[in-house]
């Protein structure tokens, strides 16, 4: 029975479909081998939103050639994902020891490809090509998370693919154009993980506020979106609900009141804002202001003021002056961002912002963004220590990361809380009062013991 290594670079998108590649090879008779050593056959999914991601994973599969092949020809090596759709042969042309090439459509193929290149049957296989209805072929999940018990959150795609077309922005060319699945087969898959002893789902897309809404629409107000997370909030054993990403754009009322009228809905809110400035967010074909962007956070914390809020940031986009810079700073400022991911603009080949005039310098992009991580970093020390004393729910995921002898949940707001506790209590909900505030994470007491069934 062949052994399969699978690495993932990249987004919970990429987490999601390596798991799905993974419980598809396990159930056409493959292995999992716990690292790529001894593996006889080892993918790498790929990420493309920053060149620094693709440098990674094609410095990776140099070093696999050149280590891995020496001692053992025959393991079959293979690119899957974004890199892989963007590049398709190229990678092969420029790396000849590998094998296998599968895009962002093709992830269900995967077994039937590796199959062919096992058995000699195929020399090499590059898929690259779109195909219908690819959205909805990635179901399976991992019978068996890793850890002390099996997986209480999973991942959940409900869709695929973008058509915002942000000028920064390469997702629109490694995923494809927005295709929804339908809200059956996700209440469906959501209904079986539930049975499986999973107590949190998180719905992901690119654009999860387009869900639907070519396939769907707005039935009585409310958003395709909306009325998915509705028909998700009726699974039985399903606790918690979250989502990512949402585009302000399409940020309506009916998703702010959602928080309120869907107890399972996390108060947590991942909203990419991308810069402060209205003349970049124009250049950046955002679709909206910061007036607009205030507007919505201000009565998402209306609605919930424990609203948990995090956002992307890019810093350096192409003729960013030092007034936009600062216009974003103020931004971080005024908004109080429970935690944000700052990125340095990297030029994606294809994309309408590689032509835009303006281009800063690398050391100009190093200093804004050392500068606005100071800014956000200091906010959310302040925000972590501010939560000491308090008691809040956790639900209890499994042994901590930093430490295997505690557990760690996380709270609906979406912050990590180490503690004290037992296997038993993985996949509860507890409440925990917080004693301290670490770097990211809390730690808790859970002397005030309130199962709330499980
Ligand atoms: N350069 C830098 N950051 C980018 N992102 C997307 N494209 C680029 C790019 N070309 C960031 C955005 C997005 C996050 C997932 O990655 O902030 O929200």
């Amino acid at each position: 029975m062949p052994s399969v290594f699978i690495k993932t670079y990249g987004c919970q998108m990429n987490e999601r479909d390596s798991e799905a590649v993974a419980a598809q090879l396990v159930l056409k008779g493959y292995v999992l081998a716990p690292s790529e050593k001894g593996a006889d056959v080892i993918l790498l999914n790929t990420c493309s939103v920053r060149d620094s991601a693709e440098q990674k994973a094609l410095g990776k599969m140099r070093m696999l050639a050149a280590d891995v092949r020496k001692h053992r020809p025959e393991v079959v090596l293979g690119f899957m994902g974004c890199m892989a759709q963007s590049m398709g042969r190229e990678l092969i042309d420029q790396l000849p020891d590998v094998d296998l090439v599968i895009g962002t459509q093709k992830f269900h193929r995967t077994a039937e490809h590796l199959d062919a290149i096992l058995s000699g049957r195929s020399e090499k296989v590059v898929d690259t090509e779109a195909e219908r209805g690819s959205e909805g072929s990635i179901r399976e999940h991992l019978l068996h998370g890793s850890g002390l018990s099996r997986s209480v959150t999973a991942f959940v795609s409900i869709m695929q693919g973008c058509n915002q077309h942000c000028t920064f922005c390469i997702v629109p060319f490694t995923r494809g154009e927005e295709r929804s699945r339908l809200i059956e087969d996700i209440v469906h898959e959501c209904q079986e993980l539930a049975s499986r002893g999973v107590r949190e789902v998180t719905l992901l897309g690119q654009i999860v506020t387009s869900y639907g809404k070519r396939e769907i629409g707005t039935r009585d107000g409310i958003s395709a979106f909306v009325q998915l997370v509705e028909a998700v909030q009726a699974v039985d054993g399903i606790r918690r609900i979250r989502f990512t990403s949402p585009h302000p754009k399409g940020y309506g009322d009916d998703l702010i009141e959602a928080y309120a009228r869907f107890p399972k809905l996390c108060e947590s809110a991942h909203l990419p804002v991308q810069s402060g400035s209205d003349r970049i967010l124009k250049l950046m074909h955002r679709g909206y202001t910061r007036e607009r962007f205030e507007a919505i956070i201000e009565k998402l914390r209306a609605a919930c003021p424990t609203m948990g809020i995090t956002t992307d940031i890019i810093v350096g986009f192409p003729g960013e002056t030092e007034a936009d810079f600062e216009a974003t700073l103020s931004l971080a400022r005024a908004v109080e961002f429970d935690n944000a991911f700052l990125f340095k603009y990297s030029p994606r080949k294809g994309t309408p912002a590689v032509d835009l005039p303006g281009q800063i310098p690398q050391p100009v992009i190093e200093e804004r963004h050392a500068c606005l991580l100071q800014t956000v970093n200091q906010i959310i020390a302040r925000k972590y220590q501010a939560s000491v004393g308090s008691t809040v729910e956790i639900l209890v995921e499994g042994p901590s990361r930093k430490n295997a002898a505690r557990l760690e949940g996380r709270t609906r707001t979406n912050r990590i809380v180490v503690f004290e506790g037992s296997p038993r209590h993985v996949g509860q909900l507890m409440e925990v009062r917080i004693e301290r505030a670490g770097n990211f994470t809390l730690y808790g007491d859970p002397a005030i013991v309130n199962l709330n069934g499980s």
